[in-house]
């Protein structure tokens, strides 16, 4: 028998950073609050390179990282599984038959979470390398998936735990400190010609991976999102609709409902807000032009394209339930004055994007306690 190295250097530090990474995704993802996002985007960055130097690894890696040194047989797996009943399971060098698909099936999950997450990204908030290609209808089936995904993933953490327990506890193989170590205890013959930590290439593989990654989702994310356009908004329309209230991204409602607030104004929520024929003309033209139906925002699809019969856009289901959990008093506050000021708390609104990035609550050192949720 000899203590030989199993599982390599660059095997283990995966291991372990990828634990830290998913645990802060999945934290985030779980439980934490809209405005944490910015950490769970950057945790599934992490990840997607993660797994990208694992599969990389998976072929070039020593002898015990390679995917064909993975005893997939099922045969194999059933016998592995009945010997467990019989509490007599023998140790594996590398990984048990049936360790050998839970690492399949969990890097399978967390491709497919990296993945739907990209597409959730690009297709709901128009940001991310996918960003530019895909549209909101997919990013919102999208997000189905990967919730799923996630909760997949979490029964496989459980199935994964159970199986290090019954391996160290029960039939006493010291896999954990060989996860720790990278030794095992081996008959010689079964050593492989491991022993090396291959350092120096894990480093390598990794720093191209992650270059490459970084490089390339820098790159696609730098093309303009579609669904999105800038809006080039008429001087007269922020002076005369933004004297009142916010001058409304013209997304934020169909060109119908445009043209029932324009032909409206002489009796405008109890204000006269009239215009001369002229202008007006031109500002339903501007608005009519983009209209929710040209956008393929979040904000568009939930809010502009659902028309209301009082015309509102804070009459939408959508704008209600976001906003329910804010007291009265923050609206009231002197930097917002009414719900109807998007721009008060959304630093974004000029834009329509109202990412949860840009929500900027005022000052609530000024109210009274336990008025915001
Ligand atoms: C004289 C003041 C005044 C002017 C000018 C004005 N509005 Fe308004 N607008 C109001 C008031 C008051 C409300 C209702 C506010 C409230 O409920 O707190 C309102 C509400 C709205 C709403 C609905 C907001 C919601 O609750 O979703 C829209 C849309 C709107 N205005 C569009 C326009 C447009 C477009 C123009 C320019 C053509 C315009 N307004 C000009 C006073 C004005
Ligand atoms: C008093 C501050 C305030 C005002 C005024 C306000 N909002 Fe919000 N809005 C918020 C907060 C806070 C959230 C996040 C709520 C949550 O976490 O679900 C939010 C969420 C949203 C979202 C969802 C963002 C996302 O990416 O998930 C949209 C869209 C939105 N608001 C649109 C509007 C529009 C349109 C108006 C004006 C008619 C408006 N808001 C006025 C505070 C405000």
């Amino acid at each position: 028998m000899a203590k030989v190295m199993i599982w390599d250097l660059p095997l283990r530090l995966f291991h372990w950073l990828m634990v830290a990474t998913v645990a802060i995704a999945g934290i985030t993802g779980f439980v934490a609050p809209a405005a944490w996002l910015d950490i769970h985007l950057f945790a599934g960055y992490a990840l997607a390179i993660l797994l990208a130097f694992r599969l990389a690894w998976g072929v070039l890696g020593s002898y015990y990282s390679r995917f064909r040194s993975f005893p997939l047989a099922p045969r194999s797996a059933f016998r592995h599984l009945r010997s467990l009943l019989r509490n007599s399971a023998a140790a594996h060098t590398g990984h048990n038959p049936v360790g050998a698909w839970m690492i399949i099936a969990v890097l399978f999950l967390l491709l497919a979470l990296v993945l739907s997450g990209l597409i959730v990204l690009g297709g709901q908030e128009n940001l991310g390398p996918l960003g530019f290609l895909v549209d909101f209808q997919t990013g919102w089936r999208a997000a189905a998936l990967h919730e799923i995904a996630a909760w997949g993933l979490a029964g496989a953490i459980a199935v994964h735990l159970l199986g290090v327990f019954v391996e160290a506890r029960l039939l006493r193989h010291p896999v954990v400190s060989a996860m720790i170590t990278g030794n095992k205890l081996v008959t010689r013959a079964k050593a492989k010609g491991q022993g090396r930590s291959y350092k120096a290439r894990g480093l390598t593989l990794f720093t191209i991976a992650a270059l490459m990654l970084l490089g390339g989702g820098k790159m696609l994310a730098s093309i303009p999102a579609s669904g999105w356009k800038p809006v080039q908004t008429p001087a007269v329309y922020s002076a005369e609709c933004g004297d009142c209230h916010d001058a409304y991204h013209p997304s934020l409602r169909t060109a119908a409902s445009w043209r029932g607030i324009m032909s409206g104004l002489s009796d405008h929520y109890g204000e006269d807000a009239s215009l001369d024929a002229e202008t007006a003309a031109a500002m339903g033209a501007f608005l009519a032009a983009n209209a929710a139906e040209t956008f393929d925002t979040e904000a568009a699809w939930r809010m502009g394209r659902i028309d209301t019969k009082s015309l509102r856009i804070t009459d939408t289901p959508y704008w209600t339930a976001r906003h329910a959990g804010i007291a009265d008093g923050v609206f009231k506050l002197s930097s917002v004055g009414s719900k109807v000021n998007c721009n008060g708390c959304h630093r974004d609104a000029a834009s329509g994007r109202f990412a949860d990035q840009d929500i900027h609550l005022p000052n609530l050192s000024k109210l009274p306690n336990g008025s915001q949720k």
